[in-house]
């Protein structure tokens, strides 16, 4: 899915992530620093394949990352995760980023987007065929 096609419609689906954003994650100009929001993302696109694989999984690329709107302090920010492909020893997730506005009525905004490929390992970290995890849809 390319930026313009993106869908801006709140997704219906239950978010792999969902928190609030507090002071310590701000940058120097008050709002949400980006490298807080890329944090979650690794993490719930691992969260996503772990649902394709039940093993060890490492992050091989982060990309597509359009940070389109600001995040601010007392936002509840909603990481929805999509698998977007599963290859032979990889799986590529879309995750879109949504904040729900404290002080704008609640007003939700989609504030981030990425694509992830994580790829599954050994316990030596040298990569293994996805095992298909416990999925659950
Ligand atoms: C992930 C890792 C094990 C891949 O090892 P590798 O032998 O080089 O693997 P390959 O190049 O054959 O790629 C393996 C899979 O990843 C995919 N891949 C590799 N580079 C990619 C990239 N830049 N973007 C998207 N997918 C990529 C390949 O298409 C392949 O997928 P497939 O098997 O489903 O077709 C190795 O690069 C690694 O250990 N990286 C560090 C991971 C890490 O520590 N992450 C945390 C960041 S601190």
């Amino acid at each position: 899915m390319s930026h313009e096609e993106t869908e801006h419609t709140l997704p219906s689906g239950c978010p792999s992530i969902r928190r609030v954003m507090m002071p310590r994650d701000t940058n120097a100009f008050g709002t949400i620093f980006g490298g807080v929001l890329l944090a979650e993302i690794d993490l719930a696109a691992a969260i996503e394949a772990n649902r394709r694989h039940s093993g060890r999984l490492v992050t091989v690329a982060m990309d597509t990352i359009v940070f389109r709107e600001p995040v601010y302090v007392g936002d509840l920010v909603s990481f929805f995760t999509k698998t977007l492909r599963i290859g032979t020893t990889s799986v590529r997730v879309r995750v879109d980023v949504w904040a729900e506005r404290r002080f704008s009525r609640g007003e939700d905004v989609f504030v981030t987007e990425a694509e992830v490929t994580m790829v599954a390992v050994d316990q030596e970290g040298r990569k293994v065929e996805i095992d298909g995890g416990r999925a659950k849809g």
